[in-house]
C-alpha cells in the first residue's frame, strides 16, 4: 500500500521543501499574471516588509525596482536561499548600493512582528494566508507595523486541497488552510484597512488567486 503523506505545521514542511519550491516559481507566478507588482506603485527607496517570503520570488524583484526589503519567514531554509541568490546577485552589481545592503532576512512568525510600530511604507504577503488557519492576528500586527497611510498587500490562492510535496524525506503536505475571498475583505475593513483593490486572476471563468490591496 503506498505511504500517505504527513501532514506538517509550515515551518517543518517548507524546512523540508526549500530545495524543490523553486521549481514551481513560474506555476506560482502564473497566479499573479504579472498583476501584484504594478499594484504597489513606485517602489524606489520605499522600505517593504515581504512576510511569508519563501526564497524570495517576490522580494528579490521588489529589491531590483529600488526597495528596502526585509523578508520575513518561519522557515530559516527558505531564508538560506534568499542569502544564496543575493549573494549571487550581487556579485554582478559593481554599485556600492548593492543588492545585499538592501535585503535583510528575519526569522519570524508573521503573528508576531518583531518590528516597532510604523516602521514600513508597504507590507506584502504572496500565498502566506493560506497557511494561517486565522489571517486576524497577522492583519492586525501588519496594521501596526506600517506607517500611517502606508499599503498592506495580500494574495488569496483559490486553494481547498494543498498539494503533495515530495522531499528527500517523503510525501509532506504543508498544512492550509482555506479563506473566502468575502472573507479576507470583510476581516481587513473590521481592522480600519481601507479596501483599494480587489482582484481577481482568473483561469477562464474560475478565479485562482485573490489579490486585494488594503491602505492603512
Ligand atoms: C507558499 S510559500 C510563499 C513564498 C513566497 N511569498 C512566494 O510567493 O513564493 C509560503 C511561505 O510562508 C511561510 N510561512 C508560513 N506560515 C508562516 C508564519 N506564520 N509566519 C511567517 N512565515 C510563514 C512559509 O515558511 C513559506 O515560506
Amino acid at each position: 500500500m503506498a505511504k500517505k503523506a504527513k501532514v506538517l505545521s509550515s515551518e517543518v514542511g517548507y524546512n523540508l521543501a526549500a530545495d524543490v519550491y523553486d521549481e514551481n516559481e513560474n506555476y506560482l507566478n502564473s497566479f499573479e499574471q504579472g498583476e501584484l507588482i504594478p499594484l504597489l506603485g513606485a517602489l524606489d527607496g520605499k522600505r517593504v516588509l515581504d512576510v511569508g517570503a519563501g526564497t524570495g520570488r517576490l522580494s528579490l524583484p521588489l529589491v531590483s525596482r529600488g526597495a528596502h526589503v526585509t523578508a520575513l519567514d518561519v522557515s530559516p531554509k527558505m531564508l538560506d536561499l534568499i542569502k544564496k541568490k543575493q549573494r549571487r546577485v550581487s556579485m554582478n552589481v559593481t554599485r556600492h548600493d548593492s543588492v545585499e545592503s538592501k535585503i535583510t532576512t528575519v526569522v519570524g512568525d508573521a503573528e508576531s512582528l518583531p518590528f516597532e510600530n510604523n516602521t514600513f511604507d508597504i507590507v506584502t504577503a504572496a500565498f502566506l494566508i493560506v497557511h494561517l488557519k486565522n489571517p486576524t492576528r497577522f492583519f492586525d500586527e501588519a496594521y501596526r507595523v506600517l506607517k500611517d497611510g502606508g499599503i498592506l498587500v495580500v494574495t488569496n490562492i483559490n486553494q481547498k486541497d494543498p498539494p503533495t510535496v515530495k522531499t528527500k524525506e517523503g510525501k509532506i503536505i504543508i498544512e492550509s488552510f482555506y479563506h473566502r475571498p468575502e472573507k479576507v475583505v470583510e476581516i481587513l475593513e473590521s481592522l480600519a484597512y481601507g479596501i483599494e483593490e480587489n482582484v481577481f486572476v482568473k483561469e477562464g471563468s474560475l478565479w485562482v488567486d485573490q489579490i486585494v490591496v488594503a491602505r492603512k
